[in-house]
């Protein structure tokens, strides 16, 4: 009976764990090093030497004592994505924390106002039928593993609109950089007014 209890207790512990809330702290502490930090568009943006990245369970995070930066981001349900494209996603897709994924990119991205004033149909216009957003991104799977973060419903407070974030090996890190250059080109980054590009390598 006890046993069961236990087993029970631990089941709950390690398997009911879903974290939607993440905090990306730059300062000097944390598992990555930014290797460099690059504004795409608009403001500067403070380097720091380490990147702590934390799920935090349904509360915002209080700051930490020697952090240069901390933004927030909360994972959500997909806006845009049909389902043969949801499908291909999770047959593609793998999954964050990969040994081989050494590397990573921490990109903060904040879109225009007239962006967040058109319809949703407009906007899935400019992001698949015009930018091809997924269709792009899909051929860059599974080498590069992706985690988005909304951060526009969290607080007034929070600097941009979405902290994404992507994991791979350094074999595929050209790769990355390629898919970069043709989501820039794209109609829908026409509606991004700021953007930092922070790399990372896993100490
Ligand atoms: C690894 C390849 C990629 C794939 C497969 C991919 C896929 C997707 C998908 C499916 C969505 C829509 C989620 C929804 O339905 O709400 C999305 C949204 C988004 N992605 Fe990507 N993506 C990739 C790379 C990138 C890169 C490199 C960036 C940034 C530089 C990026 C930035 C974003 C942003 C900002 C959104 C939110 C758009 C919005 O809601 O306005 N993605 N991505």
């Amino acid at each position: 009976m006890t046993l069961n209890l236990e087993n029970e207790k631990r089941s709950e512990n390690t398997m009911s764990k879903s974290y939607r809330l993440f905090t990306f702290t730059g300062g000097n502490e944390g598992v990555w090093e930014i290797i460099r930090t690059v504004t795409v568009i608009g403001d500067h943006w403070p380097p720091a030497e380490r990147l702590a990245v934390r799920a935090d369970e349904g509360r915002v995070a209080e700051g930490s004592a020697n952090s240069v930066w901390e933004l927030r981001g909360i994972t959500s349900n997909e806006r845009y994505t049909n389902r043969p494209e949801k499908d291909t996603l999770r047959q593609r897709q793998e999954g964050l924390g990969r040994p081989s994924s050494t590397l990573a990119a921490l990109i903060p991205i904040r879109k225009k106002m007239t962006w967040w004033t058109m319809t949703q149909d407009e906007r899935r216009a400019v992001f698949e039928e015009q930018s091809k957003h997924i269709g792009i991104g899909l051929t860059y799977l599974p080498a590069i593993a992706r985690r988005l973060h909304h951060c526009r419903d969290l607080s007034e407070r929070e600097p941009f609109d979405f902290l994404t974030w992507f994991e791979f090996a350094p074999e595929s890190e050209t790769a990355f950089d390629r898919m970069l250059e043709e989501l820039r080109r794209s109609p829908e980054w026409d509606y991004v007014d700021w953007e930092i590009d922070i790399r990372l390598r896993r100490v």
